[in-house]
């Protein structure tokens, strides 16, 4: 599938492997996870409250339409988190971060 955003350039930096959703994606050292995400795909996640895929708005952490979970529930702005090696991610919300809805 072709992804939202399309890299131009700095093609030559170090690759970064991470997971989302159980499988593996090639990203760029330094790139944010939105980055990572949206050239591999057209949307970063799925809303908590139901109404669809989300891409991110500001793209500069503010909207708050960006969030990822770690796979153990933490949230992550994708607009403002650079890839780590190995870091794995999950695009719906995952159980283990249920209670901080209900808190
Ligand atoms: S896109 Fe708005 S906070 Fe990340």
């Amino acid at each position: 599938m072709a992804g939202q955003f399309v890299r131009l350039g700095e093609k030559e930096r170090v690759r970064v492997t991470i997971e989302v959703d159980g499988m593996a994606l090639e990203a760029l050292a330094g790139d944010t996870l939105m980055v990572a995400l949206l050239t591999h795909g057209k949307r970063l996640r799925l809303s908590e409250f139901g109404d669809g895929p989300r891409a991110g708005f500001c793209l500069m952490g503010a909207c708050q339409d960006c969030w990822v979970w770690t796979s153990s529930g933490e949230k992550l702005r994708a607009c403002s988190t650079v890839v780590s090696p190995g870091l794995k991610l999950v695009t719906s919300l995952p159980e283990a971060a249920w209670p901080h809805l209900i808190s």
